[in-house]
């Protein structure tokens, strides 16, 4: 437990996640009452111009250019990194070096042996680690959980897996999200290490097996990147026209697999489905009853019970937003006052705040073995994907 009675942050990174974990940190302090507030103090990122003014909006007492020497820093108790996938090994290694707490953001690296690396420097240091995989705090999600765990499944035969966007576009140039040596991979780790995650969470099950994998990259080449977005992905940004640079991950990736307990599953990640913004879920279906989630209704879970009458079963919905039968809400508001993307950042806040005060969280936190769990599921399906099996129908004979 911290020595000062608070856990003081050090945050590296001031985009889009760097926004959402600044929002998550204030708004737990707010309206969550964790065991031990959140002390913002200090942000680090690498545009000195900017940091300012980003310290000021989101209430960082300071601000820093240097993550090593933040990391340092005797007062700060746990490093929240939100910078870009290739530096979360560096990043965790200073932090962990210095007896820090981390927090990480998603996947835990970029590259297989970048996180078995990370995993082998939190058994060394035994420090707290946890990583943003913060579908889990949707209280729809962590519902689930529950039922699960309830026995609402009963034994799992299929799993559908899916999260498919449609913002990358041949218009959109070359952002850090499409090369390989920064990125690791494209929806594979982006969207798809989400779903896996989400999935291992509420089954209870690990994907033991896979058994078919692909990928595909529908945009090869894309322009230099002249402007970045401010907070989002792709909205608000520029390449140099004339300008193309070789795209080196994948747009789209497929994989079948088996879960632990028999089951089978399909999963499906995709920046390029057309009329899916953040389309991402999944359907169990088990042998006691199903259940059906998809974040663009993200405080819906679908549910089938398989145990009464058949002539009455059907799915049903239920708004995840009743206090105290919902996990979180009771944090929020009013039933069906909706919650939005930002609540299961601040619900993980939240928790990271109470398992650093000695308490335990609502549901489950994945810390760095947890996640290199995922980490490895991505892994046998890229290395299978590259490989490229395949046969062609035309040869059939
Ligand atoms: N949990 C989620 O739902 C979710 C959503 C989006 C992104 N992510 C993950 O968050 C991470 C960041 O994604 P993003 O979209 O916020 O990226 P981004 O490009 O918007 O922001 C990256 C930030 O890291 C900072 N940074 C990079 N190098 C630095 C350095 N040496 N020192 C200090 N700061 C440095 C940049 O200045 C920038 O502010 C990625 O790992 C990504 O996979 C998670």
């Amino acid at each position: 437990m911290p020595k000062s009675g608070v856990v003081s942050i050090g945050l590296i990174g001031q985009q889009f996640m760097g926004r959402a974990h600044s929002n998550a940190w204030g708004q737990a302090n707010r309206f969550c009452a964790p065991a031990l507030k959140a002390s913002l103090h200090t942000v680090c990122g690498q545009n000195a111009s900017t940091l300012p003014a980003f310290a000021e909006n989101w209430g960082w007492a300071r601000t820093s250019t240097d993550y090593h020497a933040m990391a340092r820093a005797p007062e700060i108790d746990l490093i929240d990194i939100t910078a870009q996938n290739h530096l979360h090994l560096p990043m965790a290694k200073a932090a962990m070096e210095a007896g820090k707490a981390v927090a990480c953001e998603k996947p835990l690296a970029g590259t297989y042996s970048d996180a078995r690396e990370m995993v082998a420097l939190a058994r060394k240091y035994k420090v707290p680690t946890f990583v943003w995989y913060n579908y889990r705090r949707c209280p729809a999600i962590a519902y689930a959980y529950q039922m699960a765990r309830a026995g609402a499944l009963g034994q799992i035969r299929h799993v559908r897996g899916f999260y498919l966007q449609d913002w990358a576009d041949a218009s959109v140039p070359l952002l850090w999200r499409f090369d390989g040596k920064v990125s690791g991979s494209g929806s594979h780790g982006d969207l798809c290490a989400h779903t896996i995650d989400m999935v291992r969470f509420v089954t209870g099950e690990e994907i033991v097996e896979i058994t078919g994998a692909m990928f595909e990259t529908f945009v090869k080449e894309r322009t230099m990147v002249t402007k970045v977005s401010g907070g989002g992905i792709a909205s608000n940004v520029a390449g140099a026209e004339g300008t193309k640079v070789p795209v080196t991950v994948d747009d789209a990736v497929l994989f079948l697999g088996r879960l632990e307990g028999g089951g089978v599953c399909s999963f499906e990640a995709t920046r390029l489905a057309t009329g899916r913004q953040n389309f991402h879920g999944f359907e169990i279906n088990g042998s006691k009853g199903s259940l059906r989630f998809n974040f663009e209704h993200n405080n819906e879970l679908e549910y089938y019970d398989a145990t009464g009458p058949r002539g009455t079963q059907g799915w049903r919905t239920i708004i995840c937003t009743h206090q105290p039968d919902h996990p979180y809400i009771q944090f929020w508001w009013p039933d069906s006052h909706a919650i939005g993307y930002e609540h299961a950042f601040i619900n993980m806040a939240y928790d990271i705040l109470q398992v650093m005060a000695g308490k335990a969280p609502v549901v489950p936190l994945p810390d760095f073995e947890d996640a290199f769990k995922t980490q490895c599921v991505l892994e046998a399906v890229s290395r299978l994907a590259a490989e490229r099996h395949s046969m062609s129908v035309a040869d059939l004979r």
